[in-house]
Order: structure tokens, then sequence, then C-alpha cells
């Protein structure tokens, strides 16, 4: 079926295919039509341009007086697998307990653990989709979906068949993260080395032999897994396959930016504490910087210095880090506000970050993250909006009138 788009406002994010990432001074660019058409064909986008030239005779026309198209958000970087919630230690951290502290009292990923060990396959899956329905309608259209909550052979296995199972039931693309590497079970505190060897000898033959993810990660963090540990980690994915996407640098700088490097992660993730070591470590590599401002605003810690990258020259995505301890909400446009109000990005900047360089830190620079022909038409219709820069200034607010995924509104 054709589908074509007319009296577009302001098409956004419109590139040719060699574009995967911007980087530097470029973020500050949004290419863009105005008054243009966006012609799509089934799942894929076909034309586009000036209403100048805007073809005729097309069975299925939209009319878009007044509103704005731009691509879908691509979030890389959530943990949406997962069982219950955290309120309690929500009240707790508001009760004045760090988020540390937290962790040390068995709370945390642990906790989260717990749960899910004890929740079936169907009822995650249940409770995973719902979120992930929300997250599709605030506009997300291309997702990363991490393990780490199971944190024992079974119960990895089971976030990472949820992921598989809602891949298959969802349109939109979907990639898995295996994070055996996310805390250390209590049962293990005394032996490290033991759960290391667990995740290598026996989690990842079989996440390798079902196929179930494409990324390997692990928390670099003190208290979590050191340097050594992560090093271990990426290598012994990378003999299956696993490409580096790693938690660094959330508390503490230890290494983690240059043993992620090391390995060619397309990602380091987190990053709210950066010296220039790990900036200059960034240049010249294939590695994309994420940042994830509502993880800095739930636990109020600090934001990703942004500038510091990006007046580096280097690139720079924007994440949710959707999951139940650190940051409870999957909303693609609260974190472009956020970045523009806190972490000084232009609105240009941010939506950079968080379609085209979001599709590069997921592997998808091929299918999504702009307009662009051969693409998937997935792409958010905005309400009748003055300029793009309404998105992150309203902050609060979902100016989307309609999602599309694979050419069709959901
Ligand atoms: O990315 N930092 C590590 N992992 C998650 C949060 C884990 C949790 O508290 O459940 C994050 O913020
Ligand atoms: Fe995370």
């Amino acid at each position: 079926m054709t589908t074509l788009l007319i009296n577009i406002k302001e098409l956004i994010q419109v590139r040719e295919a060699t574009i995967t990432k911007v980087s530097g001074a470029d973020m500050k660019v949004l290419p863009t039509i105005k008054n243009a058409f966006l012609l799509i064909e089934n799942d894929t986008i076909v034309d586009y341009g000036s209403m100048d030239n805007v073809p005729t005779l097309i069975e299925n026309t939209i009319d878009c007086t007044g509103k704005m198209i731009l691509p879908t958000w691509c979030d890389s970087h959530t943990h949406i697998v997962y069982a219950g919630n955290r309120e309690q230690e929500f009240v707790d951290r508001i009760n004045g307990l760090s988020y540390e502290e937290i962790a040390n009292k068995g709370g945390g990923i642990l906790n989260s653990a717990k749960k899910l060990q004890e929740t079936s396959e169907e009822e995650l899956y249940k409770q995973s989709a719902v979120r992930l329905e929300e997250v599709m309608k605030l506009g997300t259209g291309a997702v990363e979906i991490k393990s780490g909550y199971g944190l024992t052979v079974e119960a990895e296995l089971k976030m990472l068949r949820v992921i598989k199972k809602l891949r298959e039931n969802y349109k939109l693309p979907i990639k898995a993260t295996f994070l055996g590497a996310h805390a250390f079970p209590t049962e293990y505190k005394s032996n490290k080395e033991g759960y290391i060897n667990l995740i290598i000898e026996e989690m990842l033959p079989k996440v390798a032999e079902e196929n179930l993810a494409e990324f390997i990660d692990a928390f670099c963090e003190t208290g979590y897994f050191s340097v050594e540990d992560t090093n271990r980690i990426l290598e012994a994915g990378k003999k299956y396959g696993l490409t580096p996407k790693v938690h660094v640098n959330q508390f503490t700088t230890i290494g983690g930016v240059q043993v992620s490097v090391k390995h060619n992660a397309l990602s380091v993730d987190h990053l709210e504490v950066m010296n220039k070591e790990d900036i200059e470590t960034l240049k010249g590599t294939n590695t994309m910087p994420v940042a994830l401002p509502s993880c800095s605003y739930f636990l109020s810690i600090p934001y990703t210095p942004a500038r510091d990258i990006i007046n580096a020259g280097l690139p720079l995505a924007l994440a949710t880090d959707f999951n139940p301890g650190s940051t409870p909400s999957g909303n693609m446009n609260f974190v472009v506000a956020t970045a523009c109000i806190k972490m000084k990005m232009t609105p240009e900047e941010a939506i950079n970050a968080a379609t085209i360089n979001g599709a590069y830190a997921m592997n998808l620079s091929d299918e999504v993250g702009s307009i662009t022909k051969g693409k998937k038409a997935n792409f958010i219709i905005t309400k009748e909006i003055l300029s793009y820069g309404a998105i992150p200034y309203n902050f609060g607010s979902v100016l989307i009138d309609s999602v599309f995924i694979n050419g069709k509104a959901i």
C-alpha cells in the first residue's frame, strides 16, 4: 500500500543514507524541509521533498497541515523487562537513604532480581509488554532491552526469552543485550570469581546457543564489576560474537571507558562522571557515548557533561535507561527536554542524539533514526506546533498526534 503525507509544516531529520551519526559542531545542525511531503510504500520510506514537487494520484493521502514529522525516538538503553517495582526504595530515598545504602542492604538490583526470579515468564512478558506499548505511544520506534535482573542461569534466560517474544509480537526493531554482570548475587558476595565463571562458562554459551542477544554489557563500577572483571566478560562475549555496550562512569571513573574502547564497544553508557582522559580516550573511536538524563534526574546525581563531550568533537546519544530502580520512566520526550534544560544541549543537538545517534548505538543505522529513502516508515506526527523547539520547551507535555511504525499508525 502506498501512503502520501502532504502539507507537512516541517519534515525533520532528513538525511542521506550515508550519514550514520553526527558529532561535535554538526550536532547543532538538524536538516529539515519546510512545507513537505513524505511518501511511504508498505513499511518503507520511498520519497520525500517539497510540496512543490508532490506526486499526484496517490490513493491514500494524509493531510498534515500545521503538523511536523520526525523519525521515531531510538531508545538505545533500557531495562524494560522487570518484575514489579521498587516504590518502597523510592520512599526510602525520599526519607534520606542513598541509592548505595539501599543496595548495600540487599535492595537495589538484588531486590529486582528476587522479584523477577519469582515471576513466571508469562507474567514477566505481560508486565513488560505494557511498558513497551506505553513507550511506543510516546514515540519510541526502536529499542534496546537488557537482561540483568535474573542473575541466575535460568532467570537470565527467562528475561532474554521475554525480549525475544516482544520482538516477535511487536513491529518495532528490538535489540537484546546480555547483562549477567549487573550485580553480584548475595551467595557470591565473597566468591566474585565464582559468579564471573558462571557468567562465562554457563550463561554465555546458552545465550549464544539460543541466539538470545547481540550485545554484551557489564556494570563497570566501584562495588560492582571491576575493570578487570569487565575485561574478562567482554573478552568472553566477543568469542560468541557479542558486541560490547557498557555501563560505565555512573558514580566513579575507574577505567570503564578505556576497557570498553579497547574492546571496540558500540557504546559507553551513563558517563555522569567523566575526566579529561575519558574524553580523550573516546576521540577517534567508533564508540558512541550515551547519556541517560532521566537517571540523573531521578537519583539526583550529576548529569553527563554533554557540552564537554560535544565540544571535544565527539558524538552523543540520549536514551532513557527505563528500569525499576534508577529510572522508572521510558519517556524519550522527557529525556530530550531534560537534556536541553539540564545538560545545555540545543533542541537540534538533543533531537540528533535521540534519533540518528541512538540508532547508531543499537546498530540500527540502516533501518531507523532519520527520514531517509529505504529506511523504515517509523515516524512521529506532532500536534500543531510552532517549531520543533516546542518538544523540549514544553517539557512534560506530549506533543504527539500519532506514531507510525512500519508505515502504520499504532
Ligand atoms: O542503568 N546502573 C546500573 N543499572 C541500572 C539501574 C539498576 C537498578 O537500580 O535497578 C542503571 O541505572
Ligand atoms: Fe542501565
